[in-house]
């Protein structure tokens, strides 16, 4: 079994979002994945507890208690059980990223929240674990040409630290209706775009997760992912 955390300095960066869209996404590819809540704000908890099969899906727990709730998860046969965790404070974030395999550090293109990255970064380089960036909420592009705003955030992350996954989270409210139905966006009507994003983003985690080779992005993100794959020294060594 694998263990994500889901983090971020920054209140609201969306890292509920990411994580429950992912869990689900996680389930409809076939994958066994378990929810832990580690944010005592339960907003997970209040997306899914309400599930039918919210028992063997979404767990409420602490940082103190992620230990025992991975090895129940390991026992009850998951394959995978994704942490959202709160963005205070630093010690909860540093125990969710202690027992990760990866941490997915989660940021919206804009100053305050790259700045926050680059502390969630600092977290996980000091207590030497594997992690990748991802932007969520960003503009769409128009006419085919990415937001500046996204593209100078994935400029500034090149100096984080951390890989950048080549897919984004698009600001849509898709993801929040989803919520209000007690969903993911996979399982909303004409959503594709969205469905295609966090599916690729998954595939990008899961594919770190077991040690192979980033996913060929093939996604509405697909120029921005080409160029920035492409690009030589995007995956940076890490800082002191
Ligand atoms: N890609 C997106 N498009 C549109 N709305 C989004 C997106 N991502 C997040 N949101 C919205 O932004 C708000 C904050 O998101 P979310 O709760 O996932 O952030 P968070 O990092 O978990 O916050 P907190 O630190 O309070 O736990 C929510 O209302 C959510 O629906
Ligand atoms: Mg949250």
């Amino acid at each position: 079994m694998k263990t994500l955390a889901v983090v971020s300095r920054k209140g609201g960066a969306g890292k509920t979002t990411v994580a429950v869209n992912l869990t689900m996404a996680a389930r409809a590819m076939g994958v066994k994945a378990v929810l832990a809540d580690a944010d005592p704000q339960r907003s997970a908890c209040d997306v899914l507890k309400g599930r039918e099969e919210s028992a063997g899906l979404i767990f409420e727990t602490s940082a103190s208690k992620l230990f025992a709730l991975i090895e129940a998860s390991r026992r009850a046969g998951a394959d995978l059980l994704i942490i959202d965790t709160p963005a205070t404070p630093e010690a909860d974030v540093a125990e969710a990223v202690k027992v990760a395999d990866l941490c997915l550090a989660v940021a919206r293109p804009t100053y305050l929240d790259l700045a926050a990255a680059v502390r969630a970064v600092a977290i996980i380089q000091r207590l030497g674990k594997e992690g990748v960036i991802a932007l969520n909420q960003c503009a769409p592009p128009r006419n085919g040409v990415e937001p500046p705003q996204v593209v100078k955030a994935f400029e500034a992350l090149r100096f984080a630290g951390l890989p950048v996954a080549p897919v984004v989270l698009r600001s849509r409210v898709a993801y929040q209706t989803a919520f209000a139905q007690m969903r993911s966006v996979m399982e909303l009507d004409g959503q594709q775009a969205a469905c295609a994003e966090v599916r690729a983003l998954f595939i990008e985690v899961w594919r770190r997760l077991r040690g192979e080779a980033p996913a060929p992005v093939r996604t509405a993100n697909d120029d921005l992912g080409r160029a920035w794959a492409a690009r030589p020294g995007l995956r940076l060594a890490p800082t002191a």
